[in-house]
């Protein structure tokens, strides 16, 4: 009963609050009228190229704070309002409804036009952890198999890796990133051996944000039968890809960076020719289409031959419904041009960052096709001790939220730019480190 008036009350304060413009606020004071007026404003420039598009006006459906300037999607990509409204919606319909929220295939079917998958190749997780896991624990390698990584793997990336070599003895080896394309394949073609017999590494790094030549790494693959394993934590939202033109085996993305969904949500995509040779180990409701408990022996049907096996069990639907609703946003504001905008905020900022000349070390390639959107850096020739951390803080405290790479010592700052970010934003960020660093 108390839960109940709770909820109604809350949905009566979102949907009833006055008129007027509305700045970027909190949730419960949303107005949901202005907000689908400026949805609806927003998808109609849609004819529009990413310079005159009304990015202002798209920021205002964001409920972050005016006074926050966010640069680090990398981390975790900032819900919109018409995502979280979706999701509370179907929270309260399961709510009111008592209805199960039974698995469909929606939020695979739009996944699979976006990045040109076949939907049953594609299974619903929480994270690209756990697709990553999938992969590794489903492979068939034996102790001295050697798996290729890169040198600047997140721990999601890599300790499911690093985890089965220390239980099954596969080894692990790892090749540093080039400056260019050209360059990483050459090093990672240097690293494959007769051992070989899986590559797996990011299609954009966490650490500097360079787009890796998937493509040519997968091809380079393919013709030595290895595997091609692809941590794709970062490109859905920014870059326009297709999983069957980059030809890798598996993919694991996310909803909840740069397509700006609900947190927790994850996708794995397993190539059909993949599928049936991947032990799986956890299955339950979804993984197979019958089981007998009362037969003797009890039995069950075969494991599903699709994705769809890793969605097991009950599951957040409402999360599932924000996902789509997310993925239709991102359509409806266009993918060509969300990747340009979020390109063209980055080059702009590594090209002010790169004014600095020696005082920063910039270690994002400044090669166009290795450009995604996040620079990572280091400062250099600054009176401070530990600038690097010592900025990522200081900038916090200015309520600029970046991220510093501690990880495998690199210790440099990683500023990412999404299509909500300002150039004005951008220009701030530069002065803060001109003065913090430098000054
Ligand atoms: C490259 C990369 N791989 C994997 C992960 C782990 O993703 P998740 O937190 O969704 O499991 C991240 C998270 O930042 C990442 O950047």
């Amino acid at each position: 009963m108390h839960v109940q008036i709770h909820i109604s009350m809350k949905r009566k304060s979102f949907l009833s609050l006055g008129t007027g413009i509305l700045a970027a606020s909190s949730f419960k004071s949303a107005n949901a009228k202005i907000l689908d007026a400026q949805y609806n404003d927003v998808v109609s420039m849609s004819n529009s190229g990413y310079q005159e598009f009304d990015w202002k006006t798209l920021r205002t459906l964001f409920p972050l704070n005016n006074d926050r300037i966010f640069l680090n999607n990398g981390t975790m990509g900032i819900t919109p309002y018409p995502v979280l409204k979706a999701v509370q919606n179907s929270f309260e319909k399961i709510a009111e409804t008592a209805e199960y929220p039974h698995h469909s295939d929606n939020l695979e079917k739009i996944l699979g036009e976006i990045i040109g998958a076949d939907a049953k190749e594609i299974g619903i997780t929480k994270n690209v952890s756990e697709g990553i896991n999938h992969i590794c624990w489903g492979l068939d390698l034996k102790r001295g198999d050697e798996v290729i990584l890169t040198e600047h793997e997140h721990v999601g990336g890599c300790l499911a890796w690093l985890y089965r070599a220390k239980i099954d003895g596969i080894v692990i080896k790892t090749f540093a990133l080039g400056k260019t394309a050209d360059e990483t394949l050459n090093n990672l073609n240097a690293a494959i051996t007769k051992k070989t017999k899986a590559i797996a590494v990011p299609h954009i790094p966490c650490t500097i944000g360079q787009i890796l030549p998937v493509k040519e790494i997968c091809t380079l693959a393919k013709s030595k039968n290895i595997i091609s394993c692809i941590d794709g934590a970062h490109p859905l939202g920014m870059i326009q890809f297709n999983v069957k033109d980059i030809g890798c085996d598996y993919y694991a993305g996310c909803f909840h960076k740069w397509a700006l969904g609900p947190i927790g949500t994850g996708w794995l995509y397993i190539s059909q020719q993949r599928m049936q040779e991947t032990k799986i180990f956890h299955v339950a409701a979804y993984s197979a289409n019958e089981f007998n408990m009362r037969s003797n022996p009890p039995s069950m049907g075969p494991i599903l031959d699709q994705a769809s096996r890793y969605s097991y069990g009950t599951f957040c639907g409402p999360l599932h419904i924000g996902a789509t609703k997310a993925l239709e946003f991102y359509q409806k504001i266009g993918p060509s041009r969300i990747e340009a905008r979020v390109k063209f905020l980055a080059e702009k900022l590594q090209n002010s960052l790169l004014e600095f000349g020696d005082k920063i070390e910039m270690l994002t390639p400044t090669e166009e096709k290795s450009r995604g959107a996040q620079i990572g850096f280091r400062i250099k020739q600054s009176k401070k001790d530990n600038p690097n951390i010592g900025f990522v803080n200081h900038a916090r405290s200015n309520q600029m939220i970046l991220r510093h790479v501690a990880e495998n010592g690199l210790d440099n700052i990683r500023i990412s730019t999404h299509y909500y970010n300002s150039e004005e934003e951008i220009e701030q960020c530069v002065s803060l480190l001109k003065t913090y660093a430098f000054g």
